[in-house]
Parts: structure tokens; C-alpha cells; sequence
């Protein structure tokens, strides 16, 4: 199986207006030509239609952050899947740290919101890592394992499914794991896709977030098994995002 082209995904969470989001989108596809990486952004839910314009025809791919798991249905302050690819979407974040802490969302819930993102004919990315004290207990990677285990539905390597690995103690902290951390992890990551997804689980793109800023991508994206980032604070400047693309 190829290594799978780099993707840095930018995760804009829960920021700015209508007028700020296209103008950032404008200026990430303003500077996307000839990177070493495939890009997407995923701005707040509410802010898509608006921004689907800004990067149709350009190779700047669209996501958003979350779905719900049913296609329609009495779900008051919900978007099935099928809506956020009405509004332009290819790409949908799911079960991030800030959505199972804020949300409670459990893995059969994130494993849920993939088959039907999939089933809408969207990628679904989806988010594991441990939080500190799962670390500092030796837990990280059976916890991760957990994770994966729980979350990823049939099918999902075929669907171009992501993983993204975001330890939550390295989120908007600007701490990041050690490269051997790193390492470590994304080597188990991909064995455990590859038991999970058989052969197609090589084509599994592994992302890494927490804290990746233009001074660390190189270092990082440069490590076995790390297929890209989830960027989050530095996803809000153009020209910091561009700068990790580039590092790829
Ligand atoms: P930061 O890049 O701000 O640490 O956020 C990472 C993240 O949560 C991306 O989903």
C-alpha cells in the first residue's frame, strides 16, 4: 500500500463570523498552489454555505466538526450528515476530545456518526487520544486502541476514512508529546487499523494534532505513520497553515 498523500486539516472549532471565515478560506486557497499536501478546512457549521463558493474549483477541501447519527428526524439543533454534503461538506471531524468531554459522546455514538457521515458520502475523520492522567498512568495507547476499537464502523478504510490522534493534555496547550511519543503511537495506530480494517487500513491516513504550530510540522510531519495534522488555533492564520503545508 502507497503511503497516503499528506493532509492537513485545519479544525477552525468555534470561531469568528460569516465575514471572518470566508476571508480566512480566501486566503488559504490564495496560497494552496503547489504544497506538499492535500488541505482542508473545517469551519463552524453555520458559517459552510457561505464558504463552499471561496473553495469550490480549488484543491482546498471543505469539512465540518461534527454530525448527528440519524439522517432526519426530531433532533432539535442537530445536521444529519446529508445536510452538511447539501451545504458543500466532503469532510466531517467526529468524536474530537471537545465533543466527548462537552457532549459525552461515547465511541459507539462517534462509530455511529461515521456510518451515517459515510452513508451521506462524506470522509469522516475521526479523533482519538488520551488525556494526561491516561498517560501518565502508562494507559495511552490501550486507551487509544479502546478508542479505535469502538469508533471506527465497517467499511470505513474503503470510505477514505482519517484518524486523527489528538492527545488531549496537547490541545491549545503548546505542548506536544516527544517524537518518540509520537512514533510509538502512530506505529501502534496503524497496526491497530490494519487489524481492524485489514490491508485497506494502509491507506488510512493517520493525522496528528495538539499544538502543531509552523516551528514543530516539519519535525513531526516527517515522523513513520504521520500522515498529516489536525490544526486547530494555528488553523486561524493563513499564512501559519499554509506554513505547515508547506513543512509537509
Ligand atoms: P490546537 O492546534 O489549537 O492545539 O488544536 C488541536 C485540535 O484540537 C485540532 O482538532
Amino acid at each position: 500500500m502507497p503511503v497516503p498523500r499528506t493532509l492537513i486539516a485545519g479544525n477552525w472549532k468555534m470561531h469568528g463570523t460569516v465575514a471572518d471565515a470566508v476571508a480566512l478560506a480566501r486566503a488559504v486557497v490564495a496560497g494552496s498552489a503547489g504544497l506538499p499536501a492535500d488541505l482542508l478546512i473545517c469551519p463552524p457549521v453555520v458559517h459552510l454555505l457561505a464558504v463552499a463558493p471561496a473553495v469550490s474549483g480549488s484543491a482546498v477541501g471543505l469539512g465540518a466538526q461534527d454530525c448527528h447519527a440519524a439522517g432526519k428526524g426530531a433532533h432539535t439543533g442537530d445536521v444529519s450528515a446529508g445536510m452538511l454534503r447539501d451545504a458543500g461538506a466532503a469532510w466531517v471531524i467526529l468524536g474530537h476530545s471537545e465533543r466527548r468531554a462537552d457532549h459525552a459522546e461515547t465511541d459507539a455514538q462517534v462509530a455511529a456518526k461515521a456510518a451515517a457521515a459515510m452513508a451521506a458520502g462524506l470522509c469522516p475523520i475521526v479523533c482519538v487520544g488520551e488525556t494526561l492522567a491516561q498517560r501518565e498512568a502508562g494507559e495511552a495507547e490501550a486507551v487509544v486502541a479502546g478508542q479505535l476499537a469502538g469508533s471506527l464502523p465497517p467499511g470505513f478504510a474503503e470510505a477514505g476514512g482519517v484518524v486523527a490522534y489528538e492527545p488531549v493534555w496537547a490541545i491549545g496547550t503548546g505542548l506536544t508529546p516527544t517524537e518518540g511519543d509520537i512514533r510509538a503511537m502512530h506505529a501502534r495506530l496503524r497496526a491497530e487499523v490494519l487489524g481492524l480494517c485489514g490491508p485497506a487500513g494502509g491507506g488510512v491516513r493517520l493525522l496528528y494534532g495538539g499544538s502543531v504550530k509552523p516551528g514543530n510540522a516539519a519535525a513531526i510531519l516527517a515522523l513513520p505513520e504521520v500522515n498529516g495534522a489536525l490544526v486547530g488555533g494555528a488553523a486561524l492564520v493563513a499564512a501559519d497553515f499554509l506554513a505547515i503545508a508547506a513543512a509537509a
